[in-house]
């Protein structure tokens, strides 16, 4: 057995050799340079940004979408174009990146938080029923790390309770429930194009919906309120308080050119999902991800699971969970961590400040007292403790680096003593 590289063995992964997201190409380089030459560079009725909006709604299979320059300005527009508003309740999961519970608040709307599903990491449905109150409006799944929510029983609750859903795509591009794709079955839904995501441009957003209204509304919110007609003059009159949430054509020309590319990006995605998965299910002391069989997930993320059990150890899982993290580190293994804590554990829900005043809880449209408690999703905080983020796990790296991380997780976790070792070294 070779030395761990963190004992001063040789490194798994050659430096250098992970390559970074999102693959860029000259097909990118020339669609931006392009408006450059076409002088023009913003606004709602601008070439990219129209054609954008035709091609996303074609490729996901929706009536209506709107190019925003954020996921979470294209969220709020999801809230606040169902007519959401002050002191009515949003149900979000409780674990997601808190910008979720951020597009609710916008809009001086209170988030109420659920725990997740044991397994598939978003919101579960099971426990939706009784957060329900006379004041909720809407339930916001969010498909998180690229896994579809179970949204059958999400709808059914929603049509029970008579109840808007709007979804979170901002980590799952093409993921599928019941093989449809997430954005397609809720009322509305925002996707984010950050340089992260599945689809990306950089920065950017796309707010998605098959609701004519909610789209006219949306419209409106994403410049200043006011409304613009193609080929009108414009009219300089706000309708109601909106915001300046429209994007670049520099973001929208590259977003196009990467929208040609997201189907073949998610399947090389599956792909490695597919043979780290199948490799890690003969590792002791580390697993892939579980896919519930009603999902289809595009691995925005690719996840792993600690188990010291598995090897015998009889050590505090955070402890086991470190040691690993260093080794494989050492060995050029990216294992990250995201989310610490459950979002209503954050400052913002415990010191309820909001955008000053306590508002908007304290406001007078409100009137009820809610209170966050971080220790009230057991589930969310074990997801966070069991698991790491897998670096990299997408193209232009190719199966070469998938079959290294598999040596590398051998390698490690083929040494038991020496991750005690290690531990004990960590104090
Ligand atoms: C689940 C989730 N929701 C919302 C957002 C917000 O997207 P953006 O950063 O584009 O505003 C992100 C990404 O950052 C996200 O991961």
């Amino acid at each position: 057995m070779n030395d761990l590289a963190v004992f001063g063995g040789e490194r798994t992964v050659p430096a250098g050799m992970v390559q970074t997201w999102p693959p860029l190409s000259q097909e990118d380089r020339d669609a931006v340079m392009a408006v450059f030459d076409s002088n023009i560079l913003h606004g709602t009725s601008a070439p990219n940004a129209v054609a954008l909006q035709k091609e996303f709604a074609q490729w996901l299979g929706v009536k209506h979408c709107l190019v925003t320059n954020s996921g979470t300005s294209a969220l709020h527009m999801a809230v606040a174009s169902l007519g959401i508003g002050p002191g009515d309740e949003v149900i979000v999961p409780a674990f997601t990146y808190w910008s979720t519970a951020a597009a609710v608040l916008h809009h001086n709307a209170i988030p109420v938080f659920v725990d997740i599903e044991p397994g598939s990491w978003c919101i579960d449905p099971k426990a939706i029923e009784a957060k329900i109150s006379d004041r909720t409006k809407a339930i916001l799944p969010v498909h998180i790390h690229g896994m579809a929510a179970d949204m059958g029983p999400v709808m059914e609750v929603a049509r029970k309770h008579n109840l808007y859903v709007i979804g979170d795509a901002c980590q799952a591009h093409g993921a599928k429930c019941d093989g449809r794709k997430v954005g397609t079955i809720e009322d509305t839904c925002g996707f984010s194009t950050n340089r992260s995501k599945n689809l990306s441009s950089g920065e950017g957003g796309l707010f998605v919906t098959n609701n004519d209204q909610a789209y006219e509304v949306a419209s409106k919110l994403r410049e200043f309120g006011e409304v613009v007609v193609k080929g009108k003059d414009r009219e300089y009159n706000a309708y109601g308080l909106g915001w300046m949430y429209r994007s670049h054509e520099f973001v929208n020309a590259f977003c196009r050119s990467q929208l040609r590319h997201l189907d073949e990006n998610n399947n090389r995605r599956k792909e490695f999902a597919a043979y780290l998965t199948a490799e890690l299910a003969n590792i002791p002391g580390l697993k892939g991800p579980y896919t519930p069989p009603n999902r289809e997930p595009v691995y925005f993320s690719y996840i792993v699971e600690f188990r010291p059990e598995e090897l015998g150890l009889d050590v505090p899982l955070a402890k086991y969970k470190a040691a690993v993290q260093k080794a494989l580190a050492a060995e050029g293994i990216g294992l990250g961590q995201w989310q610490r804590v459950p979002v209503p554990a954050q400052d913002v829900f415990q010191d309820m400040q909001g955008y000053g005043k306590g508002c908007p809880w304290t406001c007078g449209f409100y009137g009820r007292k809610i209170t966050y408690r971080g220790d009230d999703y057991p589930e969310t905080i074990r997801f966070i403790a069991q698991h790491a983020y897998l670096a990299a796990v997408h193209p232009p790296n190719t199966m070469d680096l998938m079959k290294r991380y598999v040596a590398g997780f051998k390698k490690v976790l083929g040494q038991p003593k020496a991750i005690l070792k290690l531990i004990e070294q960590m104090g």
